[in-house]
């Protein structure tokens, strides 16, 4: 299950409703920049790092190699849930391989976008998302198997650490995160957590060998792609579903189905092209029926109409079998309601999408006005005409159908279509 916009469709509402089957549900990407909202019953859980079938008593929430785990947060999450009555530690495993997000890390994300040496301000979440797959690239990365090998040796693997990045943090007037502070955090935090630290590929592998659910869930989105995303504005993992294989240690021809979450219109939080941005009334109003702030950051998200051109793209890219179109219920009593077709360029020539930031910057939208529908009861069971109409003109243009359709927040909150997945 993957994400096929710029984040923020409705991935975490959507795997909950199918990790009620699952066995298993697994990050594979991505960390504690994400934000995955999911209403029970009149309350809203928000989970980061935790996959969204934790919010189920019963499947096996796994975090993959290709995570970078931010241990604070984790275990912030987990008191929280625990405070809920969800327990889920006993059913939480995390990989061995998958790279740590230490202090340092975040102070050099929020400083990132002050640094003129840093290129243009991206808007990132300051999880210190960017730092840590640096550090992995460059294979000098502290993983979660490194922890139970001696206070010594994360001692002097940490030290290296802050060293070589004590001279960068200080000429940039950044505050300066202590050897041992950071020592005494990761050996607590590690040694809670321990029991939930093993080898995660060869548990998933397993799992799908003798035929038990597994639902991949995918964070961030399709755009946000480190390659095929809009770089620079983009995160820092492959957050589309080519990301599932290395991000969880599976064969991806393990893979049964592939399921892309879109919402019914488009969002963006942090800088970057977006051709259907609507920056005024338009755009308000679908930030506030829409509810559009962001669920780590708190930031109002840009809001603008569905773009296919981008819809196209993402469906071709990840292979996707079938998409999970969420929030219709806020295109109802939309004014001016209309979705993209196409793009052109400034002598009207067609042109198709692309991820190249500089070109799709300067794309002019071709739209087609839809008929809108009456505004319907949130959590409708039924769909107007109009809405019809609507994801009928979606799987035309993308050639996939739409199996399920979120008609509000709360978890019961939708409709399944052609038989569901
Ligand atoms: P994610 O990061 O893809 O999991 O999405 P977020 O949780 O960041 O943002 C999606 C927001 O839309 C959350 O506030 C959800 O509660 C909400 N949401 C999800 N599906 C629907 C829907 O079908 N209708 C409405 N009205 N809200 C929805
Ligand atoms: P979920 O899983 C929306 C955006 C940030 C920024 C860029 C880089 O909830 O869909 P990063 O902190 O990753 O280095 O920031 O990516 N971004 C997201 N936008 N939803 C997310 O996650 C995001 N995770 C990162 O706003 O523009
Ligand atoms: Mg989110």
């Amino acid at each position: 299950m993957v994400g096929l916009q710029w984040g923020d469709e409705g991935k975490g509402k959507v795997v909950d409703h199918y990790a009620a089957s699952a066995d298993f549900v697994v990050r594979c990407q991505g960390g504690a920049n994400a934000g995955h909202t999911v209403w029970v019953d009149g309350r809203k859980m928000v989970g980061h790092l935790l996959p969204s079938g934790a919010f189920h008593p019963d499947p096996i929430c796994v975090i993959g190699a290709g995570v970078v785990l931010d241990l604070e947060s984790l275990c912030e999450e987990i008191d929280a849930l625990n405070a809920v009555g969800l327990e889920v530690e006993k059913r939480l495993r995390v990989s061995r391989l998958a790279h740590l997000v230490l202090p340092y890390h975040k102070i050099l994300d929020r400083g990132r976008d002050r640094l003129p040496s840093m290129g243009l301000p991206i808007g990132t979440t300051g999880r210190g998302i960017g730092p840590a797959y640096s550090d992995k690239m460059r294979r000098v990365g502290l993983r979660v198997g490194d922890l139970d090998r001696g206070e010594s040796v994360v001692r002097s693997l940490l030290q290296a650490r802050l060293e070589e990045m004590a001279p960068v943090m200080e000429r940039q007037g950044m505050e300066y995160p202590d050897l041992e502070a950071t020592l005494d955090l990761l050996l607590s935090l590690g040694n809670r957590l321990q029991p939930c630290f093993v080898d995660t590929g060869h548990l998933i592998r397993e799992a799908i060998r003798t035929g038990r659910r597994v639902l991949f869930e995918g964070a961030q989105g399709t755009l946000l792609d480190i390659d095929h995303g809009t770089y620079p504005f983009v995160t820092s993992s492959t957050s589309s579903a080519l990301g599932l294989g290395p991000g969880s240690g599976v064969p991806s021809r393990s893979i049964e189905h592939i399921l892309g979450v879109v919402k019914a219109y488009a969002t963006r939080v942090g800088e970057g092209p977006f051709p259907t941005e609507e920056k005024g009334a338009h755009g308000e109003s679908l930030r506030e029926k829409g509810k559009e702030f962001g669920a780590t950051t708190g930031r109002p998200r840009r809001c603008g109409w569905l773009d296919l051109p981008a819809l196209g793209y993402s469906v071709a890219l990840n292979g996707i079998d079938a998409l999970a179109l969420t929030k219709i219920d806020v295109l109802g009593g939309q004014e001016g309601l209309k979705i993209c077709v196409g793009y052109e360029d400034m002598s009207g020539n067609e042109i198709p999408f692309t991820p190249e930031s500089h070109v799709l910057e300067e794309v002019i939208p071709i739209y087609e006005e839809m008929v809108g529908w009456p505004e319907q009861e949130v959590g409708s069971s039924e769909l107007p005409e109009g809405a019809l109409r609507y994801i009928e003109r979606i799987e035309s243009f993308v050639g996939v159908p739409v199996v399920f359709v979120g008609t509000g927040p709360d978890r019961n909150h939708s409709v399944l279509r052609h038989g569901g997945l």
